[in-house]
């Protein structure tokens, strides 16, 4: 069986880094960085007990067709959504370097070592630090991660390709949204509970969702199976400047991404997530993460 690049399946440390890049110069230095970047976090691992340092390496559309290894099926760039005041960009970008550990400290070694040869050959589109916060509660106060597959039989599942020339690779979206806290402070916890769809201290699906809720546009039934994704999203941000969730998830396919986002963003049946009025996506792409094996031999 193909193994998965090491970020993706284990539940994941309190802190992560998730780095988004463009790449302008040396293509094959970039690329001997990507194919080392395990060996370097295997080392760390050894020299730092309890570190569990874990990373994964994805990359863009055209930055993989680029390569000339055919293509995972259905693989897509991410499109605009939305309309109004209610929209998600599409920013793209080459390649995702996405960490997670019980470090911070080591996330931020680990991508000075990766860029430090190659820092002029890449743009820096977005670099941005994740922590776990409270009982892992997204900064709207909600519990964050609540349905998410669980054991690693179902997140293998549900985020890896299964067979075929891409087995153990995944589809990977990740969107970066600012939230305005104060405006949804001035809602009482019954109506923030209406926006979500679950109760605030513990997370409890309300009996009636709201359609608007954002479960309401996220827990879809396609043929009587609910569609799954594995999400890593953790909270990001300074408390005097931007700050909110960046949310990241792997799947085994793109489908379960845009329906989620066409539901969310009003595409679906012209209805949008509440939640979208108190959070903007500032980012959004779509990258694949080659299987372990496949990254090793590119
Ligand atoms: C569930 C927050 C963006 C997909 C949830 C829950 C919260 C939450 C509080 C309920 C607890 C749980 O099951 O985890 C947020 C915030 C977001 C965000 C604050 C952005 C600011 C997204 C996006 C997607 C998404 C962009 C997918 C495109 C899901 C899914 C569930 C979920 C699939 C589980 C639904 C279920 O099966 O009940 N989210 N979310 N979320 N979210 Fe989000
Ligand atoms: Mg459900």
């Amino acid at each position: 069986m193909s193994i998965a690049q090491p970020a993706i399946i284990p539940e994941a440390g309190p802190f992560a880094l998730y780095v988004v890049m463009k790449v302008i110069g040396d293509k094959q230095a970039v690329l001997e960085q990507c194919k080392r970047l395990h060996s370097v976090v295997d080392s760390l691992n050894t020299q730092q007990i309890d570190a569990n340092l874990r990373a994964s390496i994805a990359f863009g559309k055209s930055f993989w067709s680029s390569l000339e290894l055919g293509s995972p099926e259905g693989f897509d760039d991410f499109e605009a959504l939305g309309e109004g005041d209610i929209t998600a960009p599409a920013t793209g970008g080459d390649i995702l370097l996405h960490v997670n550990a019980n470090r911070h400290d080591l996330n931020f070694y680990l991508l000075r070592q990766f860029l430090s040869p190659i820092a002029t050959d890449v743009d820096v589109l977005d670099e941005t630090y994740g922590f776990k916060y409270l009982d892992a509660r997204d900064m709207t106060d909600f519990i964050d991660g609540t349905e998410n597959p669980k054991t690693d039989e179902s997140r293998q599942d549900v985020a890896l390709i299964k067979d075929g020339d891409f087995a153990g690779g995944s589809f990977v979206m990740v969107q970066r949204f600012v939230h305005n806290l104060p405006a949804w402070n001035r809602l009482n916890i019954a109506a923030q509970e209406k926006v979500i769809g679950r109760t605030k201290p513990d997370s409890v699906e309300l009996e009636d969702v709201p359609a608007q809720s954002h479960v309401g546009r996220v827990d879809i039934k396609e043929d009587g199976k609910g569609l799954k994704i594995v999400r890593h999203s953790l909270p990001y941000g300074s408390v005097t400047g931007d700050h909110g969730l960046l949310f990241i998830a792997y799947c085994h396919t793109q489908h379960n991404f845009k329906t989620m986002l066409e539901s969310m963003y009003g595409e679906t049946d012209g209805k949008t997530d509440q939640m979208l009025r108190f959070t903007s996506a500032v980012t959004g792409a779509y990258f694949f993460a080659p299987s372990a094996e496949m990254l090793a031999g590119l």
